[in-house]
C-alpha cells in the first residue's frame, strides 16, 4: 500500500477527432496499458482519476474515478482541471496530434473524387501541464517510436518536462497497441533501463515501483 494518500492523474486510450457527426480520426490504442497502470496504482493505495478516451474496457475499483472524454481538446480540459490537485500524472493516452479545423455539422456527402480535410494541431497535454508542474509533482510520459527510439524518447523527456518516459518500440514483437504484453525501456535523466517482454500488468507494477 505504498501509494497510500497519493492522488494520481492517468490518461488512457485513444482520442476521436470528429470530421462530421458520423466520422472521426482515431488511432489503434486500446487503453490496456493505461487501465493496467490505473489498477496497479489503486491496488497500492492511491486515489486515481482516470481520464479515458473511447475504449471497450471496464474498470471498477473504489479508488478509481473514471472521467470519459472523446477528443484531445476534451481530454486536455479534463486534465487541466484536475492536475493541480494531483501528486503524480501519468500520460498514457495516444492523443491525436491533429484535429479537423472545421468539423462539419452535417454528414459529408460523397461527391468529388478527392476530399481534403484541413487539420490543426491539438494541444500537447503533457507538455502544457509540464509547464505548470510544481516541484512536488511527478510526471511520467510514454513514447511510441518506430525509429531512432532512444534519442526521440530522451527529446520528449526534456521537451515535456517529464521525470520518466516509458519507451515503446513498434519494432518489438508482441508489444504495443492491442497486445496484452509490452516491452518497454524506462528512461529518466540519469538512467536508461530496458525491461524484458512482460504482461502489461507486470509493466504497470514496474511503473508503480518508480513512484514509491
Ligand atoms: N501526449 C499528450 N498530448 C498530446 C500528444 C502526446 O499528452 N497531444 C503525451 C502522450 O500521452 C505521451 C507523450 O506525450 O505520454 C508522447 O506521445 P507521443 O505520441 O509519443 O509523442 P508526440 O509528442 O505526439 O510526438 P510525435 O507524434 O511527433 O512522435
Amino acid at each position: 500500500m505504498s501509494l497510500q494518500g497519493k492522488t494520481l492523474l492517468i490518461t488512457a486510450g485513444p482520442t476521436y477527432e470528429k470530421i462530421d457527426p458520423v466520422r472521426f480520426i482515431g488511432n489503434f490504442s486500446t487503453g490496456k496499458m493505461g487501465y493496467a497502470i490505473a489498477e496497479a496504482c489503486a491496488e497500492s493505495g492511491a486515489f486515481v482519476k482516470l481520464v479515458s478516451g473511447p475504449t471497450n474496457l471496464n474498470i471498477s475499483h473504489k479508488n478509481i474515478e473514471r472521467i470519459d472524454v472523446m477528443s484531445g481538446e476534451e481530454m486536455y480540459q479534463a486534465c487541466a482541471s484536475i492536475h493541480a490537485h494531483c501528486d503524480i500524472s501519468i500520460f498514457c493516452a495516444a492523443v491525436a496530434d491533429y484535429t479537423p479545423k472545421h468539423p462539419s455539422a452535417t454528414k459529408t456527402k460523397r461527391q468529388n473524387d478527392e476530399l481534403t480535410i484541413e487539420l490543426v494541431k491539438n494541444k500537447d497535454i503533457s507538455a502544457e501541464l509540464g509547464k505548470v508542474k510544481k516541484a512536488h509533482q511527478v510526471h511520467v510520459g510514454f513514447a511510441l517510436e518506430t525509429n531512432d527510439e532512444l534519442p526521440n524518447a530522451q527529446g520528449k523527456l526534456e521537451r515535456k518536462n517529464l521525470d520518466y518516459i516509458i519507451l515503446n518500440s513498434l519494432q518489438d514483437k508482441n508489444a504495443g497497441f492491442g497486445f496484452d504484453t509490452n516491452k518497454v525501456t524506462i528512461i529518466s535523466k540519469k538512467q536508461v533501463s530496458p525491461l524484458p517482454l512482460m504482461s502489461k500488468k507486470e509493466v504497470a507494477k514496474e511503473i508503480v515501483k518508480l513512484l514509491f
